[in-house]
């Protein structure tokens, strides 16, 4: 007897499976959330057995649900692998490009993919903008073609390599009291507000690394998911910020912000490109790659 499943279900399914959630398979899949469960309603239907089951407030999948799960995701590698065959059958000149980057890279990505699309033509690229724990999430389910980001992460196998350092400096508006003083000791910082990034973010966790490792306290003011928001309310005076320099071109040019003389600053970083391990690049990703690898120092 043949089960009459679609691939849209099972790519439904394990979105949803995924996440442990019909909303969140919404979002992703760019569906409403009853479409969500009336493809899932007919996969159980043709599976003939309940796939999810609540307890409590949670969902969780069930035994037959884990089954279809671990195939879901074999299934959708497989098709991937088939489109990057076709891809490689086709040349590198089209295809599809899906890249993946930190909050901070955005600054940069963006005129680096200018440039590139102005030899590729008709490569379509998707670009998502989100922060590092959400990037470690994409790449242990081997979703994008490409992931920039600072430092690869932990615990998920990656071929990663580093293309640029990422100086990350402490700014100030111009009329702050320590603006104007040079060779600032770490330990001046210890009673400063400072506006930061949201725990998850890279960024972040590299300041309170750097922080501990020099024993000095580091007091978390008022928390924000965006590089642009953090630099308008320090211009605003609302504390000190710690930013990737590649997020300050326009501020320094109009005197807007000011980096401080700051001992041990910047702290070191350097950006990644990686994909997860054992991933079969396509001829666009791979091309994308070898330029940023070769040329993205001459655009940032
Ligand atoms: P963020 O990432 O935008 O999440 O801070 C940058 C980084 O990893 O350094």
């Amino acid at each position: 007897m043949a089960l009459n499943m679609t691939f849209r279900q099972l790519k439904v399914f394990e979105s949803a499976a995924r996440h442990l959630s019909y909303t969140r398979a919404a979002e992703e899949l760019h569906l409403s959330q009853p479409g969500v469960s009336m493809q899932i309603k007919q996969l159980e239907d043709v599976v003939g057995l309940p796939l999810f089951e609540q307890i409590g407030k949670k969902m969780h999948l069930t035994a037959a649900g884990r089954e279809i799960y671990a195939y879901s995701k074999s299934i959708g590698h497989m098709l991937d692998e088939v489109e990057v065959v076709l891809d490689e059958l086709k040349g590198v000149q089209s295809g599809q490009l899906s890249i993946s980057v930190a909050t901070t890279a955005s600054h940069f990505t963006t005129r680096l993919l200018a440039a590139f699309s102005e030899s590729y033509k008709d490569i379509t690229i998707s670009l998502d903008i989100t922060n590092r724990a959400s990037l470690r999430e994409q790449l242990e389910a081997n979703r994008p073609d490409l992931v920039i980001m600072g430092q690869p992460p932990e615990g998920v196998e990656v071929d990663a390599e580093a293309f640029m350092d990422n100086p990350l400096v402490m700014i100030a508006s111009p009329g702050h009291p320590l603006a104007s003083e040079e060779k600032l000791a770490l330990k001046h910082f210890a009673d400063e507000q400072f506006v930061v990034r949201e725990k998850g973010s890279g960024t972040r966790s590299a300041i309170e690394r750097f922080f501990v490792e020099h024993a000095v306290n580091f007091n978390t003011g008022i928390e924000m998911t965006s590089n642009e928001a953090i630099k308008q309310a320090v211009e605003a005076g609302l504390g000190l910020g710690i930013v990737s320099i590649h997020t300050l071109e326009l501020e320094l040019e109009t005197k807007r912000l000011q980096i401080l003389d700051v001992i041990d600053f910047p702290i070191q970083r350097h950006w990644y490109v990686m994909q997860r391990k054992g991933k079969r690049l396509s001829p666009a990703a791979q091309a994308f790659k070898k330029f940023i690898l070769e040329q993205a120092k001459e655009f940032i």
